[in-house]
């Protein structure tokens, strides 16, 4: 049985298999051919935070390919945790209904717990600050779709680096690869956490730490930005210091190469102009639409099919 907890747990061979399996979904889903590979499957989306795209993607990427979806869209105040219920006995009885189970958790470290009582697949769809592991896969797909290559790449990330689980997701992966350089670009209230420095340190993965993205900007081939996470604060004073602090403005798209692509996972607030959207190079958008052929990947995958 496999779950799919964090981007750390895979590596390079299952990576490929996962993007070339997302390549044919995308192919099926373009020509309306689509195998019901998960009829008589039921997929469980239980989300105890909020969610558009994850949570609608792997439920169509669910019915797409024939299953069934059982979910509750805020099972924080709508499923029986409401009561006090544990996450180990909610898992429990998860995994009673359905064949694969995909939660999203506020709490970092919620779906280790999960996983230690769940007897079927479950899939991290974001816990805390931690990971959000399909989305790592989703945006590894979508610089390969975009560049046509996943090495020597010079990789920006931009904002709320204090509290990027899609950061943690993608930087894993990305690694497999020769030549790429990590730049981590934030205010230094919204710095990297030292914990996780220590980490990039320890495995020998090499970057640099600036503040400002002008110097930059020149040189990188995917800049992904962040939002400022909100709901990661302990008040709401302390995220109004901040929170305009990192945006990358339209006047910046001079500076940057012909070819970059502009990521971010989704939502955004303030920190992309509007104005930037319409630029070819924000993949955002296209970045977004990838995650329904990878999680249709993700779900084959978690049941060995
Ligand atoms: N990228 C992402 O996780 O978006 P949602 O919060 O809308 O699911």
């Amino acid at each position: 049985m496999k779950h799919i907890l964090s981007a750390n747990q895979f590596n390079k061979d299952d990576l490929e298999k996962i993007l070339a399996r997302a390549e044919v979904m995308e192919k099926q889903c373009k020509t309306g051919k689509i195998e019901k590979l998960l009829e008589n499957k039921i997929v469980a989306c239980i989300f105890f935070e909020p969610s558009t795209r994850t949570r609608l993607s792997f439920e169509t990427a669910a019915l797409k390919l024939g299953a069934q979806v059982i979910s509750a869209e805020n099972a924080m105040g709508n499923s029986s945790t409401y009561k006090g219920e544990t996450i180990e006995d909610t898992t429990r009885m998860l995994c009673s209904y359905a064949d694969i189970i995909v939660i999203r958790h506020p709490k970092a470290g919620t779906l280790d717990l999960a996983a230690r009582v769940a007897t079927k697949p479950l899939i991290n769809a974001g816990d805390g600050i931690n990971q959000h592991p399909s989305q790592g896969l989703l945006d590894v797909y979508t610089i390969k779709k975009e560049h046509g290559r996943l090495n020597n790449l010079n990789v920006v990330f931009g904002g709320d680096l204090l509290n990027s689980r899609t950061m943690r997701a993608l930087v894993p992966f990305l690694r497999f690869y020769e030549g790429n350089t990590f730049y981590f670009v934030s205010p230094k209230e919204l710095a990297l956490p030292r914990e996780y420095r220590n980490e990039l340190k320890e495995k020998g993965i090499s970057f640099k730490e600036m503040e400002n993205l002008k110097e930059v900007l020149p040189v990188v081939d995917v800049l992904y930005m962040t939002r400022v996470q909100k709901e990661r604060f302990a008040n709401n004073a302390d995220y109004e210091k901040v929170k305009n602090l990192f945006i990358l403005k339209f006047q910046d798209l001079k500076n940057l190469k012909k070819d970059v692509i502009i990521m971010h996972a989704l939502p955004k607030v303030n920190e992309i102009d509007q104005q930037i959207d319409t630029d070819p190079r924000a993949a955002y958008f296209r970045q977004a639409q990838n995650g329904l052929y990878v999680r249709m990947a993700l779900l084959l995958y978690v049941l060995n099919l």
